[in-house]
């Protein structure tokens, strides 16, 4: 059976590289004369009837655009009364033949139940974290490496002109895929992991060591979730600025810099300055290469559709794109592991 009608949604934070996958699901559909809703503000758009038509008009210009022409919730239609059963609703009110759901965890896993409960539904992997197990990469993880790794290049300067430790937090919640990155292309003397908990003592050594070398200025990048050990033999915890949690319950992160630079200072007497990158990390346009991975998703997943292959998320597997069910995708996280580490430590002593 031809399909007639898709919506797609954009669900979860933003990340470079949606506008790109909106304009690539409508020109895909508009080969085939298939009709594209937009739902706004993600699963919400769903409880509040939000929507809007998207047509190649609407997509025009939109390509190297940073953020979402659909705007992004992390609205669970779960937790609130009768959410489920509104979707669905919608789902037949709206007469679609499929949903894209383009998102990080927790919104391919909402796409999953929602397709556990009969809905038509494809979905497509985003986050700038690179922890989705179910693709060997999501775009906007390489613009937000690039703009991680370009801060450190200008802070390296200043760092130098000073002979101060510099400590740069990168995002990254449970996986510290930015802050490798970025670190290692950046030339960091530490990368502080949440996968590889450190104490600022350890750091310290580093520092020192380094110094001890020649090298009169220090890099330190660490992964807005990582885990400190207050000492060598204490459990690691999360440092975090702020108490609050964020829309999906969890902590808001964000601090564990500002605190390094602190406590390198106090133990080292050296000068020390912190950067926190926070969002402008998601911000603004996406790379070439995002952009290209963000086309290519955005089509396959809407022949997927065009398909009738609903309950499967696209992926990049080498350089092919491939799909999985989507409950194989968001099953298991994709963290650094120990090659990674293996390889900083040639660089990094930590
Ligand atoms: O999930 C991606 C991410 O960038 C995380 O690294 C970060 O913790 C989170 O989003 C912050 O998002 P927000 O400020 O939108 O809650």
């Amino acid at each position: 059976m031809s399909i007639q009608k898709i919506g797609i949604l954009t669900g979860g934070g933003d990340c470079p590289g949606l506008n790109a996958v909106i304009r690539a699901v409508v020109t895909q559909a508009e080969r085939s004369d298939i009709e594209v809703i937009g739902v706004r503000g993600g699963w919400r758009g769903f409880l509040e009837n939000d929507t809007i038509d998207l047509t190649r008009n609407v997509t025009r210009g939109i390509l190297h655009v940073g953020g979402t022409i659909l705007g992004t919730t992390r609205v669970n239609p779960f937790q609130v009364k009768g959410g489920p059963e509104r979707v669905d609703a919608a789902f037949k009110a709206w007469g679609l033949d499929g949903l894209i759901a383009v998102g990080g965890e927790g919104t391919l896993s909402l796409a999953n139940e929602m397709y556990k409960r009969g809905n038509p539904v494809v979905g497509v992997p985003k986050t700038i974290d690179n922890d989705l197990d179910g693709t060997d990469v999501t775009f906007g993880f390489d613009t937000a490496v690039g703009i991680a790794t370009d801060a450190i290049d200008r802070l390296r300067t200043t760092a130098e002109a000073h002979e101060r430790v510099m400590v740069v937090e990168v995002m990254g919640r449970h996986a510290g895929w930015i802050a490798m990155h970025a670190g290692l292309a950046g030339g960091a003397d530490v990368i502080v992991i949440p996968e590889h908990p450190t104490s600022i003592h350890e750091i310290c050594e580093v520092i020192h060591m380094r110094r001890a070398e020649g090298k009169v200025f220090s890099l330190v990048v660490v992964a807005e979730g990582a885990m400190l050990k207050p000492d060598k033999d204490s459990e690691a915890q999360l440092v975090l600025a702020n108490d609050a949690p964020d829309a999906f319950g969890r902590p808001r992160l964000g601090g564990v810099g500002p605190y390094i630079a602190r406590a390198i200072e106090d133990e080292t007497g050296i000068e020390s300055r912190f950067t926190v990158l926070g969002h402008v990390q998601r911000g603004g346009s996406p790379s070439a290469r995002d952009r290209v991975l963000a086309l290519r998703f955005g089509v396959r997943a809407m022949q997927l559709a065009q398909e009738g292959k609903f309950g499967r998320m696209v992926s990049l597997r080498g350089d092919a794109i491939v799909d999985l069910p989507l409950s194989e995708a968001t099953a298991q996280r994709k963290v650094v592991d120990q090659s990674w580490l293996d390889l900083a430590e040639v660089f990094t002593g930590v």
